[in-house]
């Protein structure tokens, strides 16, 4: 592990998937255990979608389902069934197909616009998180080619946003508005893990851990949880052009049943 991250590099996406259900699950149960339930925040975009699945057709008897409270890391401009809806992705892929709790499901209202939908999810998240001690035991994330993790996008005025959990913004890079959580809450959680795959990662995913720190340009940067560390889950087509570089990769090859990582096989 090297500043604060562990990388993880796998032969296939379907290898990303199982290690991500698995520490979804391993996370899950210590929380469960721990504190009678799992707060987890779920990743938009395409690359989560299938780790969820993989947790709806597999992992059904691997977790106590209905003391897990979902939350999302943010939400574009759209309602709940329309195609772009990060809600709808998780629904279709996870939600709908185990036994989670009533209520325990929350995501965010951007069909009441951005603003008050931003507005409204804050204060979900006070209630059902505390005003202090917000915290999540688990955040899934991706990162975009444009080094954007959630909708904290590069150069806007959310990555700024240090007393506040959820906010709104217009996006220009993306022609739209977007309702994303920021830093602080991010950064409390225990465990952050990004999901990233396929060749089109490869050259942020180079920039982004050989760059000088630089939030403003590329905020996945900005993940630095208090006190824990951000475990990425690559593939080795989004790898690509790590190997040379020198950074601190843990390289779980497939002979790694469950891709256990070298920490994990030594001991
Ligand atoms: C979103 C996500 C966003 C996503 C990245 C990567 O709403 O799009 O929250 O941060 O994780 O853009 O997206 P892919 O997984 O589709 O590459």
């Amino acid at each position: 592990m090297t500043n604060g991250r562990h990388i993880l590099v796998f032969p296939e996406p379907a290898d990303v998937a199982r290690k991500a259900a698995e520490l979804f699950c391993d996370i899950g149960r210590g929380a469960v255990v721990n504190r009678r339930c799992f707060n987890v925040c779920l990743a938009g975009g395409s690359t989560p979608k299938a780790a969820y699945t993989l947790l709806a057709e597999e992992y059904g008897n691997s977790l106590f389902w209905e003391l897990v409270n979902v939350f999302f890391g943010d939400e574009r401009n759209v309602p709940p069934d329309h195609a772009d809806s990060n809600y709808r992705m998780a629904r279709e892929a996870f939600l709908d197909r185990l036994p989670f709790a009533t209520g325990r499901i929350h995501r965010i209202p951007a069909e009441l616009g951005a603003e008050k939908a931003a507005q409204d999810y804050e204060a979900v998240l006070r209630r059902e998180l505390g005003e202090k001690e917000a915290r999540f035991d688990l955040v899934l994330l991706g990162i975009g080619n444009d080094g954007h993790t959630a909708s904290l996008f590069p150069y806007t005025k959310l990555l700024h946003i240090d007393d506040n959990p959820c906010a709104a913004e217009y996006v220009e890079s993306v022609h739209s508005e977007r309702i994303s959580l920021t830093f602080p809450i991010l950064n409390s959680a225990r465990h952050i893990v990004v999901l990233a795959t396929g060749e089109g990662k490869t050259e942020i995913l180079k920039t982004v851990f050989s760059s000088a720190e630089d939030v403003e340009r590329y905020p996945v940067q900005g993940l630095k949880p208090a006190d824990g560390q951000v475990t990425w889950l690559i593939d080795k087509a989004a790898a690509g052009r790590l190997f040379e570089s020198g950074i601190g990769l843990d390289v779980i090859t497939a002979e790694d049943p469950g891709g256990k990582t070298a920490l994990e096989r030594e001991n």
